[in-house]
């Protein structure tokens, strides 16, 4: 059983595959936490507990021990704040005569073997639940906490439910998915920071006593911090020491918290963004937040992927296509841009057609009057003066070359410049009277409004009724401002970014879920919306505008500590590379495209005859690592952001066989010997190494290591392919 009450000692045992977590109900019905960390045994910790208060604590009204007496000395599962606590907390509501106290008590708890759904938000499926109830001392607002656990991976997920069940309105001021209570004051906070076309880049920090912080205000998770932070021990590298990871399954504006507070301890919370939030919640209303994925290691930072991936790939990541074989595309949006009509599309098609590439992707351009970013979007019209005979020339085309066909759309944007625009100027978020902001030419449209998002359900279904489609490349190219809505009271207008999550979701519902058979992958300029949420309906996001070889090894390296390499899409581009300038050599491009979902964007005009010909070797050879790409243990060996090198290794599951790829950025000549020591092979299991074209055991390829060739070229990849021997 994964969850466990002793009712003698009133305490919680929640535990995963290597956690335990554990609250009690102590002396003043306070829900107190007592650990977090590596399984232990169900012992009554109450002994470990922190006591005394000092001078300046002030004392709950009613509580008598003397030494136990402030919230601010309890460890908290949900945290209030007004009453003795004074660090930052989890939840703040204003009630109607302005007071903004809040103080919930244990009411009665629940184990749930079926996870509830939280509505309208996605989340993961799965294990088993605990939900525990609190009530407010002083009025009659209920709280319901949510914990799941796994047998099979280190995970928990927490989610809270706010019910207001007074007679009158109510205002939350902060709703935070979680309160985690840590019992050290010297961690590491290890995020993802990023920006457009180089998102997602490892930043470690101390902790100090006071607040580290990271979150987003842009109504999307965005590319600048990923909704991620790690807290690790001081000594905690890849491969050793305690890692907590922390990841929201949320795609709005966020914030995640660390603090070390003045006892020795530190707290960690978050959920959505509380800057600039407030929610209206009416008598006999209930508040859901969005979930939080909380993944424990006691092997360091490498092993904390592993579950984050492993939990993503059972439990997040639609069923159907988590395993399936992902679609080869050849992308044309870096050889033409907007430049194209049907001739240069199937010139790109004739190219690759039997090389193994099975999908086409058509990029942006080909609706409404898009012969540039600065008109049409909105308009989900075909532009039959680019593309003579509809779609449905170029898709006969693709299919009777035998590659399946995909289409580009941006269903949440509109441009000023559009017939949308100018039939429904109202739709397009802005403050009435003052001029929006415009990003890339665009502007958002108000997908909190029902009739907004019927009408974009309707115009991209009726494309993707009307003609054989079986892929779709969502897209989302800014982000947002003004943050208001004119479908909304001005007592209600601090709820934008949230119930733009809400309209997203609802989005995707209607049009992922509504349209199965086709494959959706998720974009947003780039990684600027890579979260798990996303994740739920886009099996893989394209992870960077960044195509540039070099700079995928870091943006990939990045993303891998927390997403799985089967959510990172991936694609070989031109050189020199459009993004950086840099020429890197064809082979490189496309084995470090192959640590994803692979694919092309490629100017086949441009291209050499040799390279043509090598696509299939490549695709042959992805082939041969998808499995291991889609299902296997990523082992992180050389961080390209911190030396010369980068090196993945990728293991199957039963360890049968592994893939690895290294890569050095810069030559040097009469270099030093550079060796390669991989991790996660079955010790004494026999390999042959069929680039090598011999036969280790798996300890001796761990322990002595691979040397890589030193070979007068610079951002080169050396592969080897591990695979048991007989
Ligand atoms: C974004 C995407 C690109 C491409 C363009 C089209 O930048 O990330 O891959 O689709 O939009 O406008």
């Amino acid at each position: 059983m994964a969850i466990y009450y002793d009712q003698n000692i009133q305490t919680f045992f929640l535990e995963g595959r290597n956690l335990s977590y554990v609250f009690g109900i102590n002396e003043t019905n306070f829900v107190e936490h007592y650990y977090f960390g590596a399984r232990i045994g169900r012992d009554d910790l109450r002994y470990a507990l922190a006591c005394g208060g000092d001078y300046a604590e002030s004392a709950v009204p009613g509580l008598t021990n003397s030494a136990r007496n402030s919230y601010n000395n309890y460890g908290a599962e949900l945290s209030t704040y007004g009453s003795s606590d004074y660090h930052e907390c989890s939840l703040q509501i204003m009630f109607p005569n302005g007071s903004r106290l809040n103080e919930f008590l244990y009411d009665s708890h629940e184990i749930l073997s079926e996870k509830p759904a939280i509505t309208g938000m996605p989340s993961l499926s799965g294990g088993e639940t605990l939900r525990l109830t609190l009530k407010d001392k002083n009025s009659e607002v209920k709280v319901n906490l949510y914990y799941t656990v796994y047998e099979d991976v280190s995970v928990i997920c927490r989610h809270m439910e706010v019910t207001n069940a007074t007679a009158e309105d109510l205002k939350l001021l902060r709703a935070y998915s979680f309160t985690l209570e840590l019992p050290r004051n010297n961690y590491d906070v290890l995020t993802l920071e990023g920006a457009w076309a180089r998102e997602r880049y490892p930043e470690r920090i101390p902790m100090h006593h006071g607040v580290v912080s990271v979150d987003s205000k842009a109504g999307a998770s965005s590319g600048r911090l990923n909704p991620f932070m790690a807290v690790l021990d001081r000594n905690t590298d890849e491969y050793q020491g305690n890692a907590i990871g922390i990841n929201l399954v949320y795609s709005s504006s966020y914030v995640l918290k660390a603090e070390v507070g003045s006892k020795g301890s530190s707290r960690v919370m978050g959920g959505i963004n509380d800057f600039d939030f407030s929610w209206k919640l009416a008598a006999g209303e209930t508040f859901e937040t969005p979930e939080v994925v909380i993944a424990f290691s006691d092997n360091g930072i490498n092993a904390m992927s592993q579950t984050f991936h492993d939990a993503y790939r059972r439990y997040l990541i639609q069923p159907s296509y988590v395993t399936a074989h992902r679609p080869i595309v050849i992308n044309n949006w870096e050889a033409t841009y907007f430049n194209f009509n049907n001739e240069r599309l199937m010139g790109i098609i004739d190219v690759v057609k039997d090389s193994g590439i099975d999908t086409f992707v058509l990029d942006d351009g080909w609706f409404g009057a898009r012969s540039n970013d600065k008109a049409g979007l909105g308009d989900w019209v075909v532009n039959t003066d680019k593309l003579h005979g509809g779609l449905k020339t170029i898709i006969d085309y693709c299919h009777n070359a035998g590659l399946k066909f995909g289409l580009w759309f941006e269903p949440e944007m509109v441009n000023p410049n559009s017939d949308l625009y100018r039939a429904h100027p109202d739709w397009a978020i802005h403050v009435p009277g003052i001029e929006p902001c415009l990003g890339r030419n665009q502007m958002v449209l108000d997908i909190t409004r029902e009739e907004v998002r019927d009408y974009i359900v309707e115009a991209v279904s009726k494309i993707l009724r009307e003609h054989a489609i079986d892929y779709v490349k969502w897209d989302f190219n800014r982000v947002l401002t003004e943050n208001y809505s004119l479908g909304l009271p001005a007592d209600r207008q601090q709820e934008f970014h949230h119930r733009y999550a809400l309209g997203l979701y609802d989005l995707c519902e209607r049009l992922v879920n509504g349209f199965p058979e086709i494959f959706f992958e998720g974009c947003a300029g780039g990684g600027g919306r890579f979260d798990p949420a996303m994740l739920h309906y886009f099996p893989q996001i394209w992870t960077s505008d960044d195509t540039d070889a070099y700079m995928r090894t870091q943006i990939q390296y990045g993303t891998s500590i927390c997403y799985p390499l089967s959510t990172m899409s991936c694609h070989t581009s031109i050189c020199p590379n459009h993004q950086t300038g840099r020429t890197t050599p064809f082979a490189t491009r496309s084995d470090i495209a192959h640590l994803g979902a692979t694919g092309y964007e490629l100017d086949t005009k441009k291209m050499t005859g040799e390279e043509i010909a090598e696509v299939a070797g490549q695709v042959k050879a992805y082939h041969e690592m998808e499995d291991l790409v889609l299902n296997g243990d990523l082992y992180r060996i050389e961080n390209p952001c911190e030396s010369n090198y980068f090196a993945f290794v990728l293991v199957a599951k039963d360890k049968s066989e592994a893939h690895i790829t290294a890569f050095r950025t810069l030559c040097r000549a009469n270099d030093e010997v550079k060796r390669i020591y991989p991790k996660g092979l079955a010790p004494n299991a026999v390999y042959e190494i069929r680039e090598l074209g011999i036969k280790l055991t798996g300890s001796t390829i761990m322990q002595v290591g691979l040397v890589l060739p030193n070979a007068p070229v610079d951002f080169k990849t050396f592969v080897f392919h591990l695979k048991k021997a007989d």
